[in-house]
């Protein structure tokens, strides 16, 4: 089997699965509990908030532990109910986890206006300081795209939110281990994070809260994760988180390196087997390692499932559902034409892929396509 999917999920670390193990089966105490079980389950979570926060840079105080990216996302934006300032200024290219409880929200009065991107999936900063209003309470715009991998220029984004005194979330779940992030170089006051796109687990994530930034719980019951996320901690995975997190930033350079290059021989041999590809996307603000690149010849549920038959899983960029395929927003906010949008696939790289995978897969992409033009 190979695997080209790494922003839909990585597969656990193996250092960080034997702590996992490890932690499960001997340090199950819960971590609210005075007695040693549960202080070494409390250290363990504890170790892991100051990797995640040396990873990011920031204050262990500042991280959240969370169900995930989307419980991050949900926590930032629920809290617009508790605002007077109900209006948010959001992007087009946001991920479902922020689009659809934007929606939810507008049955509590939380009004948001969509900025749009260009033609490489970019906002423009301008565009989110002409749509501030006094009602304005939230800006919240990602930082890397998960379909298509455009970095989005989140450095000038904030300076506006911080000149015009608004709170700036951004969703960064796809960058940890792609992307140095260091928080003091950036005017965020809330970002999101997931595990499982950094070789961690599932159902784990973070939300970096800077100090002083006020919210109030989601999940409410016990005073865990400084009454800001009830529920009893999951010390494994939390530690698998922290775990992972450190690894993430270790060899980074090295790793984006890795990745840029089986993108660039992906590009090289599908030049001469299929020059008629489109390649979606920023040429320099992109993330390492995703390819977003349009099929004009066939669509993406074909080559998805064509591709599997063979042990190979990437993505398409439109999601698939009961035998329709639905264009995708993103490549939709892109400009993208329908009839290119759901010919459209994503394939992400990974730090086990090698050039010998890569080839496999150009190559079986390239049968593909051949036996699709015969039947035509
Ligand atoms: C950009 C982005 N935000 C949020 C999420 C949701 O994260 P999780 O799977 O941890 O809920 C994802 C996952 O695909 C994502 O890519």
């Amino acid at each position: 089997m190979l695997y080209f999917d790494h922003s839909a999920s990585t597969p656990i670390h193996p250092a960080v699965l034997n702590l996992m193990q490890e932690l499960e089966l001997n340090h199950f105490g819960n971590p609210s509990s005075v007695h040693r079980f549960g202080q070494k389950s409390r250290l363990d979570i504890e170790i892991a908030r100051k990797q995640m926060a040396d990873a990011i840079g920031c204050l262990p105080y500042e991280i959240i532990f969370t169900g995930g990216g989307t419980e991050a996302n949900n926590l930032v934006l629920w809290n617009l109910i508790h605002q007077q300032k109900r209006h948010v200024i959001t992007s087009a290219i946001e991920h479902p986890s922020v689009l659809s409880v934007l929606k939810r929200l507008k049955e509590f009065g939380v009004t948001s206006t969509i900025i749009p991107v260009d033609r490489t999936c970019r906002v423009n900063p301008e565009d989110i300081q002409n749509a501030i209003t006094e009602n304005t309470g939230l800006i919240s715009i990602m930082f890397a795209n998960n379909e298509v991998g455009t970095v989005q220029p989140v450095k000038h984004i904030g300076e506006i939110a911080e000149k015009n005194g608004i709170p700036f979330h951004s969703d960064a779940v796809q960058i940890l281990g792609k992307f140095p992030i260091n928080i003091l170089d950036q005017n965020i006051n809330m970002m999101s994070f997931s595990a499982h796109k950094f070789y961690g687990p599932k159902g784990t994530g973070v939300l970096y809260l800077k100090k002083g930034t006020e919210l109030k719980s989601l999940v409410i019951g016990g005073g865990q994760e400084r009454n800001l996320r009830a529920g009893t901690e999951n010390p494994s995975c939390i530690a698998g988180l922290g775990f992972a997190s450190e690894l993430a930033n270790k060899n980074i350079e090295k790793r984006k390196t890795h990745l840029e290059k089986l993108a660039e021989q992906f590009k090289q041999e599908m030049a001469d087997v299929y020059p008629e590809i489109i390649y979606n996307g920023h040429p320099e603000y992109s993330l390492p390692g995703v390819i977003c690149a349009t099929f004009p010849a066939v669509t993406s549920n074909i080559l998805v499932i064509k591709l599997d038959l063979h042990g190979i899983a990437v993505s398409s960029g439109s999601a698939c559902s009961s035998g329709t395929v639905n264009p995708s927003h993103v490549l939709r906010a892109m400009n993208i034409s329908n009839d290119n949008n759901i010919r459209t696939l994503r394939i992400s790289f990974g730090r086990d892929n090698t050039e010998e995978d890569v080839h496999l897969l150009t190559e079986k992409i390239s049968e593909i396509l051949k036996q699709n033009r015969n039947k035509r």
